[in-house]
């Protein structure tokens, strides 16, 4: 008596066996196609083991020939990976420019060995953060420089007492820098944020807004929540016009994220992260941190759905009162006026 072919247990066995290989090639494939971006480079990741921001810096030194100047590696050839970063001595102004003796007048540098693969304009609003910028300075000069960018870093310096528009001052510094020079990348920049790895590229994703700071130090190197999008950003000229840029319209400190993510989705896009084992900052700024952290607990209540056609760079008014060059870096001095009154208090 002979069973037929399908009820052969060893027939079911190699069913059930080359089904599930068939499975595992499948998941694999999928899996490994979603990982590629950062597996493909082996990158340090051990951040108990650190290099200083200049290491090997000073191997980039001008090339024998300008006219035959090779465009530069795709990957820089000196990146350390954890970089070590400390705020406990400031570095004084003549230091930092010592140590970064191609950075030209107004914050500039080309590489001096390669032509630069991208453009990217540093974009920071400031206002009373002298010892921070400081500290940034001489970690984001060195940071950009090893990546071999063409770069700039501006500093929009909000004029009087009044409150502080973070999102508008940003608005107005991609304004001002596009004058300049034909950016491939605006990386809109907090003042009290420090990379922690230079394979953290400051360079932008071509199709979507990329945010940078995915994992702060005083966050618990997580994400607040799932939305958030403030700390430092890299957006395309082109990204950024087609949300109409950010809104002017939040004063103080708060919400602007927010609405800055929700515009980003509205106008049909979506934000890409940098992955947080590479997306790593250090905080500036003891005092501020529990409003800070209070403040960025949860994606504020918005109306940006209607607002935001009519609120960012086509209804952006300003004044520009100065632009000098610095050594190490060009501000940018804006009045960008008042806040409407509030009915409340213009009652009193
Ligand atoms: C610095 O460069 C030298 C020469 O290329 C290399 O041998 C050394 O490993 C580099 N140092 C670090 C920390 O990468
Ligand atoms: C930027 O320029 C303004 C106006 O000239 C000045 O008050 C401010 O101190 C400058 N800030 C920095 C950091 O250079």
């Amino acid at each position: 008596m002979s069973l037929s072919r399908v009820e052969n247990p060893c027939f079911l066995l190699f069913l059930v066996i080359f089904q599930a290989i068939f499975i595992l090639i499948l998941y694999r494939g999928g899996a490994s196609s979603v990982f590629r971006g950062f597996l493909d480079v082996p990158q340090p990741l051990d951040y108990s083991k650190t290099e200083d921001v200049y290491t090997n810096l000073s191997l980039f030194i001008h090339a024998p020939n300008k006219e035959t100047m090779p465009y530069c590696t795709p990957q820089s050839p000196i990146f350390v990976g954890p970089l070590t970063i400390t705020f406990n001595t400031l570095p004084s102004e003549r230091t930092i420019i010592s140590k970064n003796p191609y950075v030209q007048l107004g914050g500039r540098y080309s590489p001096p060995h390669c032509l630069a693969r991208y453009r990217t304009a540093i974009i920071v609003p400031h206002r009373n953060r002298e010892k921070q910028l400081r500290h940034l300075l001489y970690y984001l000069h060195p940071f950009l420089q090893r990546q071999q960018l063409h770069y700039r870093i501006y500093l929009i310096h909000q004029a009087g007492n009044g409150p502080f528009n973070q999102a508008k001052l940003l608005n107005i510094g991609v304004r001002e820098a596009m004058k300049d020079d034909d950016w491939d990348c605006l990386l809109l920049h907090n003042v009290n944020l420090v990379p922690e790895n230079d394979y953290n590229l400051y360079v932008c994703d071509e199709y979507y807004p990329k945010h940078m700071s995915s994992a702060i130090d005083k966050l618990q190197y997580s994400l607040p929540y799932w939305s958030f999008f403030g700390g430092v950003s890299a957006l395309t000229p082109n990204h950024y016009m087609k949300m109409n840029g950010f809104p002017n319209t939040y004063w103080d400190r708060g919400g602007e994220h927010d609405d800055i993510a929700e515009r980003v989705s509205i106008s049909g896009m979506k934000i890409v992260r940098t992955p947080l084992h590479l997306g790593r900052y250090k905080m500036m700024d003891h005092e501020q941190i529990s409003d800070y952290a209070e403040n960025i607990k949860r994606p504020a209540v918005l109306h940006t759905r209607t607002t935001w056609k009519d609120d960012g760079m086509n209804s952006l008014e300003f004044k520009v009162l100065a632009k000098k060059q610095y050594p190490l870096y060009t501000n940018i001095t804006v009045d960008i006026g008042d806040p409407p009154m509030l009915p409340s208090l213009s009652k009193i």
